[in-house]
Formats: C-alpha cells, structure tokens, sequence
C-alpha cells in the first residue's frame, strides 16, 4: 500500500473515500468540519441528521458528496469520553474496511503528535485484511485499496518516521495472521520454520533451526512426546535480533519471547470433539506472535536484544501417538506423567522454556492458545496474563492500553501446585478441572526457575469468530503490538 502525508484542507483531500473521527456533538461545533460541510453543500448535518448520527461511540455514516475533493466521506463516532490513544486506531481501521474495495483512502488523524499518527498508518494497513489465499473464480478480490493518505497538520521527518513505525507493525501483524490462516495442511512444522526462516532473511536476524534428530540429541523428551503420532517432523526455531548501538549507549536489555507452535491440535489420543477441533489450525499463534514481535523490532532498530523461539510440531493420533499415563524426562530434568494427550502445548512449552532460560534473559515472555479454560474465564477478546513479576506484568499492562489489546492479570495460585502431584513421576502435567489455566501457567512455572518471566494465554483473542475492534475474524495478530511498545519501553542499561 502506497501511504503519503498530506496537510491539505479537508474539502481538497483527494481520494475516494475521506474518513473523519466525530466525537459527539462535534459536528455542530468543529470549524474544520464545518467548512467541509459547507463545501459539500451542506450534505453531512443533512445526512447526520436524517440518520440521528451523532458521533456515538460505534456509529458510523457514510455520505456520497459533490463539491469535495473526497467523492464518500465516512464519519466514524467516537464518542465523547476524553480523546484516547487508540481513537486514530480506530477512525483508520474503519477507514480501510469501509474502502476495501476503493483504490484510494484518506484518514483525518484525530490527534497531533506520533502516536495517532503511528496507529493511523498501523490501523490502515491492517483494517482491510482478508485472507484470499485460497479463493478462485469470482471470489478473487478485483481491486485492493493501494493508496492511503494520512491527513496531518505536520509533515516533518518526526511524522514519517511514525508512519514507518505503523507500516512495521502492520507488516508483522500480517504475517502472523497469514500465518494462523494457512490451513495445517500446507503450514507443517518444517513449512512454519521455513516462513521464520524468510521472515529473518528480510531483515539481519539470526536464523537456527532443530530438527527431529537434533531435538532427540537434545533431550526434548516432552516436546518429542507430543509430536510422536504425527507423521511431520517437528521443529524448533531460535532466531535472534542485534541492535547496533552507538559506542557507550550501555548493554542493551536482552528479551526471549516463546510461542507455542502446534500447527494443528487434534487433541491427540484424548481426541477433541469434532466442533472443538475445526479451528485447530491456528494453535500456532504463539508462534506467530514470535517470528512478528522479533521482525517489527529488527524493523525498527529498537535498543534491545530480541530473541524468538518457538517448538513446532502437530498433535496427531498415529499408531506411535504418546499416552496417558506415559512417564518422560523433560529437557530440564524433572520427569512428567501424562494425563489428558490434549493438554500438549504445555509440554512442548516446557522443553522450549527451559531452553530459553539457558539464554539468560532479562525477561521470558511466552505466548500460548493454552487453554480453553482461559476463555471460559475472560471471554474470547482478552488474554490471560500470568507473571512471577509484578513490575514486568504492570509495565506490559500499561503498554497494552495504548494498543487496543486487552490482558488481565491472572493468579499463580500456589493452592492448585498440589494438584500437578503424581505418584509415578516429579509432576503429572494437568491438575483438575477447576482453575485449568491457572494450573496449565503453575506446570509451566515449573520450567522457568528464577528468571523474570510472563505467560500470555492468547486461547481467546488470537483467532476470533467475527471481527471485533481492530480485530478481523480468524488470526489477528494479537500480542505484537503490545510486545513491541513495551519493548520500547526498555532502555540499554
Ligand atoms: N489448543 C488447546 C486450547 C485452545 C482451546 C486454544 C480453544 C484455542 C481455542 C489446548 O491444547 C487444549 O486442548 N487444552 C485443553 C487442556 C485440557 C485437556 C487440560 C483444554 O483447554 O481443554
Ligand atoms: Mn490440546
Ligand atoms: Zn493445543
């Protein structure tokens, strides 16, 4: 998508479709809008008033004009609490639904300042996202919106690097929504490790990879247990971002995020009902959550040492498929009995964490479609947030505000430990039924020792039924707005 600044006058913006954020009862009062009114004849009061639009929150009205240089301008309502950060977010979200099938857009940014601009020129390259892949015939998309404005009231260096900031961001949010998209059986564990693999190639980020030999060599017995009734090998990928810092700007902050990487959940032998395992697909969002946090941060040059690792395999009933009440020894050491098969993206988070913790991070942070008990809980838009660290989960709550990407912190409760107790092995690795994704974030707790460390259970909002804020219906991307701004957050030491 070609995105350019203007600093035009509302009436002049050319482009097909001109969008403005209306916060309620601005339309009778904001001069700039106004003076568009006017230009166009008076048709937007008209319209607003025909319609009863208001500026509410959630409302939107779109008006065919003469006179401008816009030929449907979209007024999206904001509301009238205080103007929020992520209000530009939304305004360019709309924006590039509402001209999905237009050539050009062009969005008022409705605050000054970077960040509206940032989130703007992110919203935009996100909000028309459809995943076309795989469709033929008539059902291919005819035209793609390939130009985008940003109307701002300054165009400085400082402006476009904002834009260049929202082009990062909505760069690896696609790809990680491509990525969940992909049907399992084109996106095999090799085929997840090969996307890294290019997605470090586009950028200087270090590239390794383990296969099932290697892993075995390893000692990745948990990983290896759940990847035994597959017939595709598993994977696992350590990619790494070095910033170039100036002489003297300190050690950079050295930040290992995890992702769960299983490209499809059958459920294994403890087989999951049919309606549960439709969407199964995308239980390698953790995964791509990784590859996009380590990409944005390489494309952004940020200050810190980003590492991404991730454990890929399928979760498949073969004739080798592991079992309940199969013993192994995890990677770290303690041995694990097996109790439901499903439960597996613990167990290859296990293996991976300990590994991870070998690189001696300031921070681990790991991303997971852990447990259905998280949506249960928290409902399908917000992510379970567990932390042995409550400067680390109050910094990334803080930075998650500004994204429009909602957490909320969840208990490491010590009570439920008893639960993860076997009388064969160190730990049985699922408890009861009650609390099931807090016990799912004790077991992993398990693995991570001393080291500052948060676990993100994106179960709900990394794959959605129907497109919801930001959000499209299917992958999302969720998790790699967040992990960027507070990585940006971290200043060298
Ligand atoms: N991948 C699932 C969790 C999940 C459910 C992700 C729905 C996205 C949407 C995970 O592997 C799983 O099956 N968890 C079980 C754990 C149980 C067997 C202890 C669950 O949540 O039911
Ligand atoms: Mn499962
Ligand atoms: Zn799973």
């Amino acid at each position: 998508m070609k995105l350019s600044l203007s600093t035009e006058a509302l009436a002049k913006v050319k482009a097909d479709l001109l969008a403005i954020g209306v916060r309620t009862g601005a339309l009778e009062k904001d001069k700039a809008l106004a003076q568009l009114d006017r230009a166009v004849g008076g048709a937007l009061k008209a319209a607003a008033k025909l319609e009863d639009f208001r500026g509410k929150g959630g409302e939107s009205l779109r008006v065919t004009v003469r006179g401008a240089g816009a030929k449907v301008i979209l007024l999206v309502g904001l509301g009238d609490a205080a103007p929020r950060p992520k209000d530009a977010r939304i305004v360019a979200v709309k924006a590039a639904q509402a001209a999905a099938k237009y050539e050009s857009v062009a969005i008022v940014v409705p605050a000054e300042g970077d960040e509206p601009l940032a989130a703007a020129s992110e919203g935009v390259q996100t909000g028309a996202y459809k995943f076309t892949k795989f469709l033929t015939g008539d059902r291919v998309p005819k035209r793609r919106l390939a130009a985008a404005k940003l109307v701002v009231t300054r165009r400085d260096s400082r402006a476009l690097l904002a834009c260049d900031r929202g082009t990062a961001l909505a760069e690896a949010v696609t790809l990680a929504r491509d990525l969940v998209n992909a049907p399992p059986n084109e996106l095999t564990p090799a085929a997840l490790a090969d996307a890294a693999k290019a997605a470090c190639a586009e950028e200087k980020i270090a590239f390794k990879q383990w296969d099932k030999k290697a892993l075995e060599k390893l000692g990745m017995n948990l990983f290896l247990a759940v990847n035994r009734g597959s017939s595709e090998e598993p994977r696992m990928v350590h990619m790494t971002y070095k910033p170039e810092l100036p002489a003297g700007s300190g050690k950079p902050r050295r930040v290992v995020f995890v992702g769960k990487g299983l490209t499809f959940d059958s459920g294994g032998l403890c087989i999951k009902p049919a309606g549960s395992m439709v969407d199964m697909k995308c239980d390698m969002a953790g995964a791509a959550v990784t590859i996009g946090v380590v990409l944005a941060a390489a494309r952004l040059k940020l200050p810190v040492e980003v590492h991404g690792i991730f454990g890929a395999t399928e979760n498949m009933t073969g004739p080798s498929a592991y079992r309940p009440g199969d013993v192994f020894k995890s990677y770290q050491g303690k041995t694990v009995e097996i109790i439901n098969t499903d439960a597996e993206g613990r167990l290859v988070l296990a293996d991976v964490l300990h590994y991870a913790v070998q690189q001696e991070p300031d921070y681990l942070i790991d991303h997971a479609t852990l447990t259905g008990a998280c949506m249960i809980a928290l409902g399908p838009w917000t992510a379970g947030l567990y932390a042995n660290d409550d400067a680390l989960a109050t910094a990334y709550q803080h930075a998650s505000d500004a994204e429009g990407e909602s957490y909320w912190r969840m208990p490491l409760n010590k009570e439920l430990k008893e639960s993860l107790r076997s009388d064969v092995a160190d730990l049985k690795h699922t408890g009861d039924r009650y609390g099931g994704s807090i016990t799912a974030a004790l077991f992993l707790e398990e693995f991570v020792g001393k080291t500052k460390w948060m676990h993100l259970d994106i179960a709900g909002p990394a794959f959605l039924e129907r497109p919801h804020g930001q959000f499209p219906k299917g992958g999302t991307g969720f998790g790699i707005a967040t992990a960027i701004r507070f990585l940006e957050s971290l200043a060298p030491t």
